[in-house]
């Protein structure tokens, strides 16, 4: 099947999608992957399917490909998945049986699998060290020959599963931007990026740890100013004891 075939039938399942099911009354099942859409070459990763109490089964699909069925009344099912080849499109779905017809699929999640390409670089602006309501700029950015065409970026935060941004571009670089950074913005940040139509990403590139402050850099400099204050009165003062004592 060519890819042109192949992705008209996934448009497709895409446009079917977005019919209600024939009860209507159906829940949409979610899907999520554990321990993260965001996995090493190589590694084992579950796709969790969540349904209604009810559904008798889960069916798992890679893109316009069915995959695995489980039957079970649980109402959610795990997938055990190992990332063997990585030039799938990568967009995974579930859907489950409640008699007398399949649900509507979830919504697709993408399954990114890093290590196939070098690492980008990665710069953040104005620094790693910022104040509570700066606006912080994270630059990804990638030295290759010509010949890709279009690349997707994917901002990552230690902790967080789901990348927090994505940028697709033409260029080899994407800006992404933290808008008027609060303490919970603090973290471990990275990046990395794919070619546009296949799960294989690159490599993440190093990892930066942003810190957020209170202060910002005018309130350091009139603190430090009003200690410097504070000392030099307390010298003045010392001095004009010693002196009065000495006289
Ligand atoms: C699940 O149930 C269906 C229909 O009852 C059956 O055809 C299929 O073989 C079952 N699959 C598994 C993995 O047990
Ligand atoms: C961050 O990016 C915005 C928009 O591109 C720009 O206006 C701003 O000056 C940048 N800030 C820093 C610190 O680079
Ligand atoms: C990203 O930022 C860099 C450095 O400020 C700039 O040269 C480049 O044009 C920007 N690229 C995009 C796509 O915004």
């Amino acid at each position: 099947m060519s890819p042109t075939v192949a992705s008209l039938l996934c448009l497709g399942l895409w446009l079917g999608q977005k019919i209600p099911s024939a009860e209507g009354e159906l829940f949409r099942p979610s899907i999520r992957a554990v321990p993260g859409p965001v996995v090493p070459r190589g590694a084992e990763v579950s796709f969790s399917c969540q349904g209604p109490q009810g559904s008798k089964s889960f069916q798992l699909w890679e893109d316009e490909n069915f995959l695995l069925q489980i039957n079970t009344t649980r109402g959610e099912a795990a997938f055990p998945f190992s990332v063997k080849g990585a030039n799938a499109k990568g967009h995974y779905r579930c859907r489950y049986w409640q008699g007398p017809g399949w649900s509507e699929f979830s919504a697709p999640l993408r399954l990114l699998v890093t290590g196939f390409f070098c690492r980008p670089s990665f710069l953040v602006r104005p620094g790693i060290l910022v104040a509570a309501g700066e606006t912080v700029n994270l630059t990804c950015q990638i030295f290759l020959a010509s010949g890709i065409s279009k690349l997707t970026f994917f901002l990552l935060k230690a902790g967080v599963p789901d990348p927090l941004q994505f940028q697709s571009t033409e260029e080899k670089v994407a800006n992404f931007t933290l808008p008027s950074v609060k303490a919970e913005d603090a973290g471990d940040y990275s990046c990395i990026y794919l070619v546009e139509g296949r799960r294989r990403a690159s490599d993440p590139s190093e990892v930066l740890r942003l810190e957020v402050t209170d202060y910002t850099t005018d309130n350091i400099v009139s603190l430090s100013l009003a200690g410097l204050v504070l000392l030099i009165l307390g010298v003045v003062l010392a001095e004009a004891w010693y002196s009065h004592r000495g006289s």
